[in-house]
């Protein structure tokens, strides 16, 4: 494969792009149906990179189906990047803002929509200067005729990343999950939403049919692939990966390992040897015990490392592929330390719209803390976590607590000797990292220090969050 997502040979300007054919892909989509477009998205197997590896072509098509003559759809990109472990939107972005806004002109043509809004936080300040400078150029070379772009900055929280919650960020509000999806609610609706801030714009004159404005939620990277697939064609890009997993994809690698790393490797290649190959392997005289993938999907164990960087090889391993985002535990680690960080991050960013997943996480992380303080064990506290754990999910708005129940049962579950010493009243380590990567640079992680960054009610800590490398 000859060109890629350039995250090592970063573009400055519109021009370099467009000299490396760049904007070919728009042009050639841009003279395309929907129909045909979609199609092309589809025969290359285009999965999303946010987390799901939800096929592009086949949400593209639910927006095209669900948007009516008094509709405006719109394309945004999804550039929270807030999962733990993670940092390839960010340097995909620092390298190549063109083919993330390339590929969201793509997207609006494919569904029509005249509207388009990149959203990321704004502390991701080196981003937002190339997004906002990439759009400039666009708009300067006359790219963005007839099209409306918009740079959102959102606040620092977990939940700014999920869909419906990023909805609501666009539209002013705070990043509180929907109950409806982005493809049948969207942006600036004035029909009924069940639940928070329902728009119904019932003034006199005001729109006879409610519309509902289905908007299509790709990330970053989804999009800059797909800025791919129309430059160079659906088998270019099958070319790289698996049948079920097709084109490269951008990893992070943090965590006990010898460097930190993020770069383009193409999927179905086996997870240890991304590891060494890229992160130098363990720390001088350990072993990697386990590995998470994010903090949507169950842990790694060591027997995992021979698995295949694919939606479909971490899935078989028990875990997923996520958002490709690996932290790395090696021996001197006990599991239930992590399953504590895990529990803690996912309850302090829980919004509490929900009691089940507000009030369940607390139960789970002040359980896990006991333990890792070698407090004596309560009577049952397994079956109490695992009690919990049932339930934190109920009646839930989001993914968010099943990714507590998946992700801290497989700690609890696969490490049976670990739980064993904290049970036995063996203190832990409290402050195991949970990776909240701030940089990577020249192998070297910048991570945001914690616990506790941050209040459960969202708060900050007055305190200024140190920073660690690592
Ligand atoms: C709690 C939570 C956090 C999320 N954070 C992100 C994020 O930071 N970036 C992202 O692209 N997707 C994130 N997602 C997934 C999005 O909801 C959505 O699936 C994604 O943007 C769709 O794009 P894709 O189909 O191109 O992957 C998150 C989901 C959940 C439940
Ligand atoms: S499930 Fe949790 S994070 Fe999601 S909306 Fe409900 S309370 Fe908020």
């Amino acid at each position: 494969m000859s060109s890629t997502l350039a995250l090592t040979e970063p573009f400055e300007t519109l021009a370099d792009y467009a000299a490396s054919g760049g904007l070919d892909g728009l042009r050639r989509a841009r003279a395309m149906t929907s129909e045909d477009l979609i199609a092309l998205v589809g025969e290359a197997g285009v999965r999303g990179r946010g987390g799901a590896g939800f096929p592009a072509a086949r949400k593209w098509a639910s927006v095209l189906a669900e948007t009516s003559d008094h509709d405006d759809s719109f394309v945004v990109v999804n550039a929270a990047e807030g999962e733990p472990g993670t940092f390839k939107d960010r340097a995909l972005i620092r390298a190549n803002p063109y083919a993330v806004v390339e590929g969201a002109l793509i997207a609006a043509h494919a569904i029509g929509a005249r509207r388009v809004v990149v959203a990321t936080k704004a502390i991701y300040l080196e981003q937002l200067e190339r997004i906002r400078a990439a759009v400039l150029e666009l708009h300067a070379d006359g790219w963005l005729a007839g099209l409306e772009v918009e740079v959102v900055e959102g606040p620092d929280h977990y939940l700014l990343g999920e869909e419906t919650a990023l909805l609501e960020v666009i539209e002013g509000e705070d990043p509180l999950p929907r109950q409806i999806p982005p493809y049948l609610y969207g942006l600036y609706t004035t029909g009924p939403q069940l639940g928070w801030s329902a728009g119904i714009d019932d003034s006199p004159g005001g729109p006879a049919t409610p519309s509902s404005n289905p908007v299509v939620v790709n990330n970053a990277e989804t999009l800059a692939h797909v800025a791919l697939v129309c430059r160079h064609g659906a088998d270019w890009y099958r070319a790289q990966g698996t049948s079920e997993s097709p084109g490269p994809t951008i990893v992070t690698i943090t965590g006990d390992v010898r460097r930190a790393a993020v770069a383009e490797v193409p999927l179905g290649r086996p997870l240890g040897e991304l590891i060494d190959e890229l992160a130098g392997g363990a720390r001088p005289g350990r072993s990697i015990k386990a590995v998470l993938s994010g903090v949507a999907n169950p842990v790694l164990s060591a027997a995992g490392l021979t698995a295949p960087v694919s939606y479909e090889g971490l899935g078989a391993a028990g875990s997923g592929l996520g958002s490709a985002g690996f932290i790395v535990y090696d021996d001197s680690r006990n599991m239930v330390d992590v399953a504590y960080q895990v529990s803690r991050f996912l309850h302090v960013e829980s919004c509490g719209q929900c009691n089940s997943c507000k009030l369940g996480t607390l139960d789970v992380t002040t359980l896990l803390e006991g333990l890792v303080r070698g407090e004596p064990a309560k009577v049952d506290v397994v079956g109490h976590l695992r009690r919990a754990l049932a339930g934190v999910t109920q009646s839930a708005r989001c993914y968010l607590p099943t990714q507590e129940q998946r992700l801290v049962a497989s700690l609890l579950d696969g490490f049976p000797e670990d739980l064993a010493e904290r049970l036995a009243g063996i203190p832990g380590d409290l402050d195991v990292p949970l990776p909240k990567i701030i940089d990577i640079r020249d192998g070297v992680a910048e991570l945001a220090a914690g616990p506790p960054y941050k209040h459960p009610d969202w708060t900050l800590r007055d305190t200024p969050v140190a920073l660690t490398r690592r």
